[in-house]
């Protein structure tokens, strides 16, 4: 099957992006999009968690928040999809407009607030998949619950046995006093109470946990998540969430709406981050990087950064499914160019 987004991506742009995203994630379901001939190559596997991944780029949240469309992203080539984020109840995010692109940046800007069909649709979903292919589950909270820890602990109980591996999300800019939870105390009450309810799970159905932080974290606060995620025992980080930042190189004229920003000019902040968390945990927890992947060149400084696994999202708006081949194949050669055997030997390179 031919790329056809060099045609169809010049007149989604001409939508809302919300609109646009609709529409794609409609054809996806539908079957409309077809997955291009697979490309893998053996240097890209790896394995962490137990779990094999064919490839390490996957799909970051928020792109399929309510898991219509999992298995058809996977098809594009994607060697792991993320979920969500899904609240336990049902809500429906902020005002439209709410996303918005800054083309000649490379770049979005977003403020759903975490629009979501609520755990129990998507648990429905997740349950009638075949469950093939890895899809992990990133939590959030509601807007309106009076504690966020009920939130995620009911998010867990219902959602563990359906997710290859779970995700506490406490770093979207979007809801009020969300980013909070990553201060010392409240994340770890937090996980711990997450951890209380996945103990319940069965052994076999337990999935790992893993925790998103945002970019816009003081060196004291890096600390502290270090330090409680390696006394609670999560078991992988993922590095980063969107910017409330705006660099002053921006350009596109949505550049001061309010939200997270994502895409380009997030890939400097993001892989910094990264790599800060990989000296600081990097030995004993695997890292995910995500922000601003826009070839196999990104991906590979994020792994040589600390990352095992890397997800996009940004550049897809801008450079459709074809993105996904296109970036294994210039990692797999930058990798046998650097004489590296296997993904996990380029693992934070940098910092050795
Ligand atoms: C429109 C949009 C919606 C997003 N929604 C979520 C979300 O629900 N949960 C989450 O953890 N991250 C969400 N993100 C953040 C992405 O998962 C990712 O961390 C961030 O966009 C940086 O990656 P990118 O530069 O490749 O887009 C969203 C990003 C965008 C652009």
């Amino acid at each position: 099957m031919p790329d056809l987004y060099p045609l169809a991506g010049p007149i989604l742009r001409l939508l809302d992006p919300e609109t646009a995203h609709n529409l794609a994630i409609a054809a996806l379901e539908r079957g409309l999009i077809p997955g291009p001939a697979p490309f893998e190559d053996a240097i890209l596997q790896t394995r962490l968690w137990d779990r094999d991944f064919v490839n390490p780029i996957g799909l970051a949240a928020g792109f399929d928040k309510d898991a219509r469309v999992a298995d058809a992203m996977l098809a594009q080539g994607f060697g792991f999809v993320e979920i969500g984020s899904v609240t336990p109840r049902p809500q429906p995010g902020n005002p439209r407009p709410r996303v918005f692109r800054l083309s000649a940046d490379g770049a979005a800007v977003n403020r759903l607030g975490f629009n979501s069909q609520g755990i129990d649709a998507v648990a429905e979903r997740l349950g009638k998949r075949n469950r093939s292919g890895i899809v992990g589950v990133n939590i959030g909270r509601n807007k309106d619950s009076a504690q966020a820890v009920d939130d995620y602990v009911s998010g867990a109980k219902v959602l563990a046995r359906l997710a290859d591996y779970l995700v506490v999300n406490v770093s979207s800019p979007n809801t009020p006093g969300l980013r909070a939870l990553q201060g010392r105390s409240q994340l770890r009450q937090l996980l711990l109470g997450v951890q209380g309810t996945l103990a319940e799970t069965p052994e076999r159905e337990r999935p790992p946990l893993l925790l998103k932080i945002a970019p816009d974290l003081t060196s004291e606060d890096k600390d502290d998540i270090a330090e409680v995620s390696l006394e609670t025992g999560v078991d992988g980080l993922i590095a980063t969430n969107t910017t409330i930042e705006r660099p002053p190189t921006l350009v596109g004229r949505h550049r001061s709406e309010t939200g997270g920003l994502s895409g380009r000019p997030l890939f400097g902040p993001s892989t910094l981050v990264l790599g800060e968390m990989y000296s600081r945990v990097g030995h004993q927890i695997p890292l995910i990087g995500v922000g601003g992947v826009f070839n196999g060149r990104d991906a590979y400084d994020k792994i040589r950064a600390g990352a095992s696994l890397v997800q996009v999202y940004t550049a897809l708006i801008y450079q459709g499914p074809g993105l996904i081949n296109r970036i294994k194949r210039e990692l797999a050669g930058l990798l046998r160019a650097d004489g590296f055997a296997s993904l996990s030997e380029a693992v934070g390179a940098d910092q050795r």
